[in-house]
């Protein structure tokens, strides 16, 4: 099965669950609604997509790393709502519709984003059953002020002129990386891997990191917003030093290229299946999507 096939039918299962688990969680009509509209948007899903592929590689249940995958889109929805707010990027389209705070206004759109983060743990804890102590861990740190939310202060606050390609691999590694590390390594601990199992997901989750966000970056110049779904040139409008500024197209292809072949070696040690091959094939369209 192709890729793209795989992750098609892949997506119907996640966004199922997705959905039930948010109508299971019972909450209040006006949460409930903008929490539905940023999760419903549509997007890649991406990264509860790693976490059943590692699942798959792991030889484990589907079934046992749907709660934690879907644990991932929440706090990844909520992480876009934020990250579109005035004070943050100010974008007004996110996943082809109006972003959160366009269509609910800011005061709810902030606390939808709350909430989704945390009822991230709520699905864990309600409606989960793998290694909450090492998972859940996992989850929260790669989440929180020493992950992705690190990584967006430091996008904030580190000086445009100061951004080397080096510094912004460092905020990268936090902005992008912790939560794709998370839906690779931190699934891998929920489902009670190996800690070699552990380790090398942890170094193909932190390569394709940084090669999904500088292929971002090159979207944001090179795409159109239909295809994205967002705002193009939107970096640039924010006087943001990324890797096409810092390097041009070009040469951001060829550095997004080589973390994709880390990726790959870091999955060396897994033997041979279906899911291998996916996550290798993975680490390409990484580089080569088109939104
Ligand atoms: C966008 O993530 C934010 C970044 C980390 C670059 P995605 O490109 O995975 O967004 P969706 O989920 O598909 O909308
Ligand atoms: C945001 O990175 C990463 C998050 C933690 C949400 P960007 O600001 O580049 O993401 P887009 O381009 O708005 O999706
Ligand atoms: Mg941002
Ligand atoms: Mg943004
Ligand atoms: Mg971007």
């Amino acid at each position: 099965m192709s890729l793209e096939i795989l992750i098609k039918n892949e997506k119907v299962d996640i966004e199922n669950h997705l959905f039930s688990y948010l109508d299971k969680l019972q909450i209040e009509k006006v949460l409930h609604e903008a929490m539905l509209y940023s999760l419903k948007a549509g997007g890649k899903r991406l990264r509860p997509f790693l976490a059943v592929a590692v699942a798959g590689l792991l030889g484990k249940e589907k079934s046992l790393v749907m709660p934690y995958a879907c644990a991932l889109e929440f706090i990844h929805t909520y992480s876009l709502i934020h990250d579109d707010l005035p004070a943050l990027d100010n974008d007004d389209m996110r996943r082809g519709k109006p972003s959160n705070h366009k269509k609910f206004g800011e005061t709810v759109a902030i606390l939808a984003g709350d909430a989704l983060n945390c009822d991230a743990f709520s699905i864990l804890f309600e409606f989960g059953e793998g290694n909450f102590h090492k998972g859940g861990k996992y989850l929260a740190k790669a989440s929180g002020g020493r992950g992705m939310v690190l990584g967006q202060i430091k996008d904030c606050t580190v000086p445009q002129n100061e951004r080397t390609v080096d510094i912004l691999d460092d905020i990268n590694l936090f902005k992008t990386g912790a939560l794709i590390v998370a839906s690779t390594a931190g699934a891998a601990a929920w489902l009670d891997g190996s800690e070699e199992e552990i380790k090398a997901l942890e170094e193909y989750g932190k390569n394709i990191g940084l090669a999904f966000q500088i292929a971002d970056d090159i979207l944001d110049v090179t795409s159109d917003s239909k295809t994205l779904g967002k705002p193009i040139g939107s970096d640039a409008q924010m006087n943001k030093t990324t890797y096409p500024a810092l390097l041009g197209v070009t040469k951001a292809e060829e550095r997004a290229s080589s973390y994709a072949d880390k990726a790959v070696e870091a999955l060396d040690m897994f033997k041979d299946s279906s899911w291998k091959k996916a996550l290798c094939e993975l680490a390409r369209y990484v580089v080569e999507r088109k939104n």
